[in-house]
């Protein structure tokens, strides 16, 4: 009887993996996705206090000199673009008073702490740096649910992107 039980609830187990797998493989991976560490986020606020603050705010807030890190005024512009976006951003034009000072490792650190100000989860693996391994991560406002466009959604980072 247990045994049977026990085969039933094996058989359920393997069909709730098979489903996650299934699903997982109709999204590009994204933000949602636990892509940087803790311990990188932290090491990235020391950064950001450092190189970022004096223009975008203690709290990533914005003040009159740039614009907020954090929230949907931050997140809606960049939404459904790919994180390597956001990378090239930060390596290239910031911070703004001596742009590419930093180093990719220092700005990925940087690059956490936003993701984690805004929200997302942290993981097991800490976020690349460069942007080319991001150029296929997703920066999503929301979790993909429905699997009604998921080519879309993986193309779209380009030409959304050209709207802004
Ligand atoms: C001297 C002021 C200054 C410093 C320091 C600075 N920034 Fe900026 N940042 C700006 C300005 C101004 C903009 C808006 C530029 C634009 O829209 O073209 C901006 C834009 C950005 C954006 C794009 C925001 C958006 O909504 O599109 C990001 C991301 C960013 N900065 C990250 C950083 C990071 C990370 C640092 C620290 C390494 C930093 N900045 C340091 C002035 C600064």
């Amino acid at each position: 009887m247990r045994g049977r039980y026990l085969w039933r609830r094996g058989r359920m187990l393997l069909l709730a993996v098979a489903a996650c797998l299934v699903i997982q493989a109709e999204f590009p991976p994204s933000v949602w996705d636990g892509i940087y560490t803790e311990a990188q986020a932290q090491r990235g606020q020391a950064a950001y206090a450092r190189y970022c603050a004096s223009c975008h705010g203690a709290k990533l807030e914005g003040t009159i000199d740039a614009p907020t890190l954090v929230g949907s005024d931050f997140t809606d512009d960049w939404d459904l673009t790919a994180l390597g976006d956001i990378a090239d951003e930060m390596q290239i034009s910031m911070p703004a008073n001596r742009p590419g000072v930093l180093s990719e490792d220092t700005n990925a650190a940087i690059l956490a702490y936003i993701l984690k100000a805004n929200r997302f989860p942290a993981g097991s693996k800490e976020l690349p740096a460069g942007a080319d391994p991001l150029r296929g991560v997703v920066f999503a406002t929301r979790r993909f649910g429905q699997p009604e466009s998921p080519t879309s959604v993986a193309v779209l980072p380009q030409s959304v992107r050209g709207l802004r």
